[in-house]
């Protein structure tokens, strides 16, 4: 059977070399011709954590870029965004009365939240909004509206895979077997360093945005902290960002050959230029084609309509015999 392949975007800040190599990269990847693939955004999630409307809007528009930029082909993955599909929503619900509470009172972002506030004696649940508590509720919706099979996922993820299981179970014991029991596809972390050597990530800002001009790729690379060995002196390639950085794009000649340049005292400027020359030949097309898609106003609108309008038919005939099934339809 066809595996049906569906995995969400969380819309949140300008995506940067990090996810392109976690995420989008390895997700575009499962998108052969052998399975069904959906990607859609992840809107109503950011809403958690956003609540100023233009930064919602802009993330929406930049992730969706990004991927599009990147290589998705929405004539041959379905392309939408889940707040244009209202099911959704009503799916949510059911779930939400399936869902044990005290399954999600285990759900990790709630709990690191509340240990936070227990932490500095304040309310366990300072500052939580019911988004935050429900999220994986939600995620879980996301995957049983398209009977997902097979949802590619962060590490971070597994616990809301889990509890999507769990959930979905609960309800076919409790009704009939209308909900597809996904499987994880838990991806390897790959650890990508920011221009400081920590993890890269917006909240540490040590990003290297990959959209940017070459001026700004060329900024962020020559920001990135080395040691004060000279030229000539013996490098080691072990721990350094640059190299690890370098050989996320190089060939494995490319990362022997910079291996012997280290041990024979390669300066740093050098490397920053291998660097900057091996990134921006990866990005170079797909910063044209992000300028091209930029330049198309409707374009996403458009193509937001459109996968909506391929795939909520679907979502119409799941909720339907769910209705039924939970007896809010037809009265007989
Ligand atoms: N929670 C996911 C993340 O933060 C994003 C997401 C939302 C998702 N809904 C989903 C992922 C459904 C997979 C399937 O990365």
């Amino acid at each position: 059977m066809k595996k049906r392949i569906l995995t969400g975007i969380t819309t949140t800040g300008t995506p940067h070399i990090g996810n392109y190599l976690g995420a989008i990269k390895p997700a575009l990847d499962l998108a052969g011709p052998d399975n069904d693939s959906f990607f859609f955004l992840a809107d109503s999630h950011a809403l958690i954590k956003q609540t100023d409307p233009k930064l919602i809007e802009k993330s929406v528009k930049n992730v969706a870029l990004a991927w599009l930029s990147s290589g998705l082909n929405p004539d041959q993955s379905f392309f939408y965004r889940q707040s244009d599909i209202p099911e959704v929503y009503e799916l949510t619900w059911i779930l939400n009365c399936s869902a044990a509470k005290g399954l999600l009172n285990r759900a990790h972002a709630y709990k690191s939240n509340t240990a936070d506030n227990l932490k500095l004696n304040n309310d366990e649940d300072k500052g939580i909004n019911m988004g935050l508590f429900s999220y994986p509720i939600l995620m879980a919706a996301d995957i049983l509206i398209f009977n997902a099979t097979h949802v590619p996922v962060g590490p971070d993820q597994a616990q809301h895979m889990e509890m999507t299981r769990d959930i979905a179970g609960k309800f076919n014991n409790t009704y009939s077997s209308l909900l597809t029991i996904p499987e994880a596809i838990i991806q390897n972390e790959i650890s990508v360093p920011g221009i400081d050597g920590r993890k890269m990530s917006k909240s540490y800002n040590n990003i290297i945005p990959f959209l940017s001009t070459e001026k700004e790729l060329q900024k962020s690379i020559a920001k990135i902290v080395t040691n004060s060995l000279e030229p000539g002196e013996q490098k080691d390639f072990k721990n350094c960002t640059l190299f690890q950085l370098y050989s996320f794009f190089a060939s494995s000649e490319q990362i022997s050959a910079m291996k012997k340049a280290y041990s024979d005292g390669i300066g740093w400027g050098e490397v920053k230029k291998e660097l900057f020359k091996i990134i921006n030949n990866e990005i170079l097309p797909l910063r044209e084609k992000y300028l091209e898609l930029n330049n198309q106003p409707d374009l996403l609108n458009d193509l937001f309509s459109d996968g909506a309008r391929k795939v909520r038919p679907q979502a119409q005939e799941l909720v339907s015999k769910l209705r039924e099934a939970v007896g809010i339809s037809k009265i007989v």
